[in-house]
């Protein structure tokens, strides 16, 4: 967390503009019209901010303080300091979880706990999208680490929870400078008989 402490400007700054459209598209489309979203691990608040605009009820949190004050600066929405595990509400019955690039920060092995605490908050059939750096390995870099993933590693990872793989995608990093890195997707489902 140190990190999106001490670089949240740099942060914000450097991916406040990152048009995610492509990405929008696999998820939105699949929510009803003024759908509940959890953003979580919202960073700069620019999903949340697209989500708003487009009429969507939207929960944003994320663990670093500074990128909290940020995002609610920008997106003009409550946005709340709380990690994965701490994060609760009573809307217990959200029609979506967004969660961009940012789970790729929990260990592997605590990954089907995170995915299952989030879970709970979604309905049966619920929609979950996350994203990963593409690969199978564990890496720490500048103080951060990274749970790198492929389809058949998340897959095992969610054998134990209420979510299984909708479809998933790879693409490339969509900053500049940035296009040799990949990135796995995937559109998750809350399984019907999941409560
Ligand atoms: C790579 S950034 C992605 C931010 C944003 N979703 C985006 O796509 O730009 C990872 C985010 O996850 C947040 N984060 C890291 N560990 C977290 C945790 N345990 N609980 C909640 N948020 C966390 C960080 O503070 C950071 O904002």
């Amino acid at each position: 967390m140190k990190y999106y402490l001490d670089n949240a400007k740099s942060f914000f700054d450097n991916t406040v503009n990152v048009n995610m459209q492509m990405h929008y598209n696999q998820f939105l489309p699949l929510l009803p019209e003024g759908a509940n979203i959890i953003d979580a691990g919202c960073g700069s608040g620019r999903d949340s901010k697209h989500f708003l605009a487009l009429g969507y009820k939207v929960i944003a949190f994320d663990a670093s303080s500074k990128l909290v004050q940020l995002a609610t600066e920008f997106t003009k929405h409550n946005v709340s300091c709380c990690s994965f595990l701490e994060f609760n509400t009573m809307h217990n019955s959200q029609d979506g979880i967004w969660a961009c690039a940012s789970l790729l920060h929990i260990s592997r092995n605590q990954l089907t706990t995170t995915f299952s605490h989030l879970a709970q908050f979604l309905k049966p059939n619920g929609v979950f999208y996350c994203s990963f750096k593409y690969g199978s390995s564990e890496t720490e870099r500048n103080g951060r680490h990274f749970t790198n993933l492929n389809e058949i590693l998340l897959a095992n990872i969610l054998k134990d929870s209420p979510l299984k793989i909708q479809q998933s995608w790879i693409t490339s990093d969509l900053r500049t400078g940035r296009e040799n890195e990949q990135w796995q997707h995937a559109i998750l489902l809350k399984d019907y008989s999941s409560r």
